[in-house]
């Protein structure tokens, strides 16, 4: 049904990207200064190897057998009430609202990346009034890095899977693998470093709140790009003979590695210049400005190399959140991608538009509803009921729908007896139990 194919380390590279975005750079260290640090680790790391890798090769097991989009994959894979279970492909939608917002924050970056060059704030007050100030008044700007970010996203994606998708996260991903290891090695050059890797890695559990655990099973979902069939749409795509539990373990691995490594280069510039961990949302664009300040010069550079990091790891997202919708709307449509492209392209840009006002305040008004900012009502809805939901979905339909046989065959070459046991009864009870608690709370406590 669907016919481009990634070449050989397409499929791990492109998942890579798409896993590897603003959520390891931008919002894994804001969360673990939130939380405490060392002990929100071990339980985001336990997550990741429990609910989030089985997830993720739930959905590449729905990709792989469907070879399609993902109300497409349960409609083929579902045994009987075919009809029914194609509704639980409502998560192609999805991308819709993430990608709104979330080019937003990319746009806010491209502007960083300006500010870093010529005029970084000289103090945490300073850079909180400029940050605040950018989000809340600047209109047209905000417009413009958005529109950038935007068409650069579609741009990439109307390329098609090996020549836009591919070809795109072959040269930026290693790029942002080096800028973060010249940003490391820089770091282990400083004093904070070994209170930063203290930090990180020495659990201190009277620290630990429940609050602390659901964010953390919540974050490892939207960090692997679980429960929106993006992975699904990538699997698709994937070679023949790729051996695909080894491509999961990988791209988790990956993700965990460039979460930790973000996490360690930006604690350093925290502790070395005295700074506070739990600062929220801000810590890049607040707290990280003031210090390459101080630095001078290098402070320009370091500043401009990170930020220019965050936009790569963006931008490989943005594109994998597009993906999966494109493929519905031509496979089922019958559309070329170019037509796609223009209406899903139309919608997401009203969208971000709106939510890009909801931020500002003598244009709130207008983009209000419900007394909530549409920015707010499109991270909300996302995050913390279509995500997980879409996970849950997944999880019992590769749990209990699917015949066991039919994934044993899939799955036996690539993984022996005890490890297929595992995952299947992670896939069955774990992961939709884990997904529904963590939903439940966060919608309703
Ligand atoms: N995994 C991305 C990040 O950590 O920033 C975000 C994301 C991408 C979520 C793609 C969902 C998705 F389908």
């Amino acid at each position: 049904m669907h016919g481009e194919r990634f070449g050989r380390m397409g499929f791990i590279l492109a998942s890579a990207g798409s896993a590897i975005g603003l959520g390891n750079i931008w919002k894994f260290p804001y969360m673990t200064g939130e939380n405490g640090g060392g002990a929100f680790v071990v339980i985001y790391l336990l997550t990741i190897t429990f609910i989030g890798l089985s997830l993720f090769l739930a959905e590449v097991v729905m990709g792989r057998l469907s070879r399609s989009d993902a109300v497409s994959a349960f409609e083929v894979l579902a045994p009987s009430h075919a009809n029914l279970w194609k509704y639980s492909g409502f998560m192609i939608f999805t991308g819709m609202l993430i990608l709104a917002f979330y080019t937003i924050v990319i746009g806010w970056i491209f502007k960083y990346i300006y500010i870093s060059t010529f005029a970084l704030p000289s103090s945490v007050k300073e850079a909180g009034a400029s940050f605040g100030g950018m989000v809340t008044t600047e209109t047209i700007p905000q417009i413009f890095f958005f529109t950038l970010a935007f068409a650069l996203t579609f741009w990439i994606v109307s390329k098609g899977v090996k020549k836009g998708i591919e070809k795109v996260n072959v040269i930026l991903m290693p790029l942002l693998i080096i800028i973060l290891l010249v940003l490391f090695a820089y770091a282990m050059s400083l004093d904070g470093f070994s209170k930063a890797v203290t930090f990180l890695f020495s659990p201190d559990f009277s620290k630990v709140q429940s609050t602390s655990i659901l964010a953390a099973v919540g974050h490892a979902f939207f960090t692997l790009s679980l429960g929106m069939g993006t992975i699904m749409a990538y699997a698709a795509s994937m070679p023949k003979h790729e051996n695909i539990v080894k491509a999961s373990f990988m791209v988790a691995f990956l993700d965990t590695a460039v979460a930790l490594t973000a996490g360690i280069v930006i604690f350093t510039f925290i502790f070395h210049f005295g700074a506070e961990p739990s600062q929220g949302p801000g810590l890049v664009f607040i707290s990280l400005p003031p210090l390459f300040y101080q630095l001078g010069l290098m402070g320009n550079i370091i500043s401009v190399l990170f930020f220019t990091a965050l936009a790569f790891a963006g931008i490989t997202s943005a594109v994998s959140i597009v993906e999966p919708t494109v493929m519905y709307m031509t496979n089922r449509f019958k559309m070329s991608r170019k037509k796609a492209l223009i209406t899903l392209g139309s919608i997401v840009y009203v969208f971000g538009i709106l939510a890009l006002m909801s931020n500002i305040e003598t244009l709130k008004g207008y983009a209000t509803f419900f007394g909530k900012g549409f920015f707010d009502i499109l991270d909300f809805t996302s995050s913390s009921i279509l995500l997980p939901l879409g996970g849950m979905v997944i999880a019992i339909f590769v749990g209990f729908v699917i015949d066991r046989t039919r994934l044993y065959g899939l799955l036996k070459p690539f993984m022996n007896d005890m490890l297929f046991k595992l995952w299947y009864f992670s896939i069955k009870y774990i992961t939709p139990i884990g997904v529904f608690i963590v939903m439940v709370n966060k919608l309703f406590f």
